[in-house]
């Protein structure tokens, strides 16, 4: 939910602080902080507002150091303000700490605090951590650490410095993600790559409850037991560049138009010389496939709308029953779980705290665990047994849109292999989806290069006050998915129903001009999402259709119809997504919203 970074090198400190956070801004930007050692003290700034406000203010107010740590925050305990600003310092100010998590027994150990004289200035829970290393420290900065962490409980990952340890850098990995930059004769630590592109490629990730020890020329990594572990080196393919917007206005439009991309990135990287599925990251073998008489897919938000279609697509391909749950429900449901249960979980970031819950409540039972996310090394992929990576990119907008796209991609894929491994579709069925899913790549291309009707459409609903999304079987979880686009980016009050639902209750709702989006791709559907058009337009609504290529009888009961080239019914979803994601997309613009950074969202919900 925060993002931290550290330096320890020869560089200006604040000047590699400043860059990193930068890229970190989509974990919380509502305040940002820094502290250096610049010798005979630590000097902190950190307001709140934007990463421009600190930013200005060392340009007006140099701080000189090579030694610091810095945070961008998204607050959880304690509202938005300096004061509540990381970093945050014990009361000598001779140590400091960024964190990014919770402490969930932090009021306990700020009650004992205050007993022992301890007194705090935020409402934080962080603040707890540095009067805790400070009540251990006895010169040895590593020791007073470990120390305090014996004491936490909850999800951190921390930074820490001290005035009277000027070449040491310690941080902590426990739930929330870290990585350690290598470079020459400096040392970074950040909480997700990025924040490092301008510097290394080579990184080290960290496992929970471990601790790393950086000074400018040494990195050494240690477990719980404080034994020292030995790490290989990750190489960071990805350029800057794919990090940054790339010419585009927004990191949304931009990730919007890597989306053929990242399916033939997904799709291709996992066909062997024969054109079959090869997952080499699912180690599941047909007996064990056979010895899984449940299948949950858990996730949140977006990737739950994605889990909604994996369902369809592994009981229609695999013909085995699938469960899908939100995560924050999964986790205390006490759901049926054993042995012989596959769990799913779907997260782009591979942090969110729900999601990551779930795996482990299904896994403390015995589950099987299929992970499908788009960052390597996240804690999802850690604790998971197989991992299914979707090779998105980094996807920086708030609004997930090509992490989506390329899980349905993963969950298609895995769908099909599960089906041939038991044998529930035949050699021929499998190659023509594979050729099919192939195929989408340029589908979404065509639909991405035909989308200026769209940015019209934008303009005549941009001033709704509600918008209301309609689809039956495959099409209604697409409904769900661009419901969810519209509210989170533009926040017109978007909502989505089963079309067939409409005379339960929902119908109530329309007034003149109501926009209603109604898909229609699904063939044996057609007609009756028709009929359902044409009682919401009998009543007033502004109906916007999405059907397939050649379904021309859709414009009588339509105002507005958005085409999407033709595709095999139970793979549309692909599809049909995008013209849902550039309609958002240019609605939010146009109310002046900011797109990649809604407001009250985070890119990854790391805090329940
Ligand atoms: C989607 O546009 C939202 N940003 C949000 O619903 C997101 O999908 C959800 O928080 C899950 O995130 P994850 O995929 O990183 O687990």
């Amino acid at each position: 939910m925060c993002g931290i970074v550290g330096y320890i090198g020869n560089r200006q400190a604040t000047e590699v602080l400043i860059e990193g956070l930068s890229k970190l801004e989509y974990r919380g930007y509502d305040s940002a902080g820094c502290a250096v050692n610049s010798g005979d003290s630590l000097s902190v700034r950190k307001f709140k507002g934007r990463l421009s406000v600190l930013a200005d203010d060392l340009k007006a107010n140099p701080l000189s150091s090579n030694i610091g740590i810095g945070h961008t925050r998204w607050a959880t305990h304690g509202a938005p303000s300096d004061v509540n600003s990381h970093p945050h310092l014990n009361m000598d100010s001779t140590i400091a700490v960024v964190h990014n998590g919770i402490i969930e027994n932090y009021m306990q150990l700020k009650e004992w605090l205050i007993s022992e004289g301890k007194v705090f200035k935020s409402e934080t829970d962080t603040e707890v951590v540095a009067h805790l290393v400070d009540y251990y420290y006895e010169g040895d900065l590593l020791d007073a650490v470990y120390k305090a962490m014996a004491k936490l409980r909850g999800a951190y990952a921390l930074g820490v410095i001290s005035k009277d340890n000027p070449d040491e850098l310690v941080a902590v990995r426990n739930e929330s993600p870290l990585v350690i930059g290598i470079g020459e004769g400096e040392n970074f630590i950040a909480s997700d790559i990025p924040a490092l592109l301008k510097y290394t490629r080579n990184v080290y990730f960290l496992e929970n409850g471990e601790v790393v020890h950086l000074t400018k020329d040494s990195v050494k990594i240690f477990n719980q037991d404080r034994e020292e572990v030995k790490r290989e080196i990750y190489n960071v393919k990805w350029d800057i560049e794919a990090a940054s917007k790339g010419g585009f206005d927004h990191f949304m439009i931009k990730e919007i138009n890597e989306q053929p991309n990242g399916i033939k990135e997904t799709l291709n990287r996992r066909l062997d010389e024969n054109g079959d599925i090869k997952l080499d990251d699912i180690k599941l073998t047909k007996a064990e496939l056979d010895n899984i008489n449940k299948v949950y897919i858990v996730a949140c938000g977006t990737a739950y709308y994605a889990g909604l279609v994996g369902k369809h697509a592994i009981e229609k391909f695999a013909k085995i029953p699938v469960e899908t749950d939100i995560a924050s429900e999964f986790r205390y449901r006490d759901a049926f779980v054993d042995e012989n249960t596959l769990l799913i979980v779907v997260s782009q970031s591979g942090e969110t705290a729900d999601t990551l819950a779930a795996l482990k409540e299904a896994k403390s039972k015995g589950a099987r665990i299929l992970a499908i996310t788009n960052v390597v090394g996240s804690s999802v992929s850690r604790e998971a047994d197989d991992v299914f990576y979707t090779w998105a990119g980094p996807e920086i907008a708030v609004a997930s849109t090509k992490a989506y796209t390329t899980q349905l991609v993963s969950l298609y894929m895995i769908a099909l292999d599960f089906a041939i491994k038991k044998g529930t579709i035949t050699k021929e069925q499998y190659k023509t989806m594979i050729s099919k899913l192939g195929e989408t790549s340029d589908k979404v291309q065509e639909i991405i290069d035909n989308s200026d009707d769209i940015e019209k459409i934008a303009e005549e609903i941009k001033d709704s006050k509600d918008a209301f999304y309609l689809g039956r079987g495959l099409d209604y979880c697409l409904a769900m998915e661009g419901a969810l686009k519209l509210k989170e980016i533009s926040y017109i009050h978007a909502e989505a129903f089963p079309a067939g639902e409409l005379k339960h209750g929902p119908i109530a709702l329309i007034e003149e001009g109501t926009p209603v989006i109604s898909i229609a791709t699904q063939d044996v559907l057609f007609e009756k999402m028709v009929s359902n058009m044409k009682e919401v337009k009998a009543r007033g609504a502004y109906v916007i259709a999405l059907a397939k290529e050649g379904n021309k009888e859709v414009e009588k009961a339509a105002d507005r119809v958005i085409y999407i080239p033709e595709v095999d019914d139970v793979l549309s979803s692909i599809l049909t997504v995008v013209p849902l994601q550039i309609l958002s997309y240019h609605v939010a613009t146009k109310r002046g919203c900011d797109v990649d950074k809604p407001r009250n969202l985070a890119k990854s919900v790391t805090v329940e």
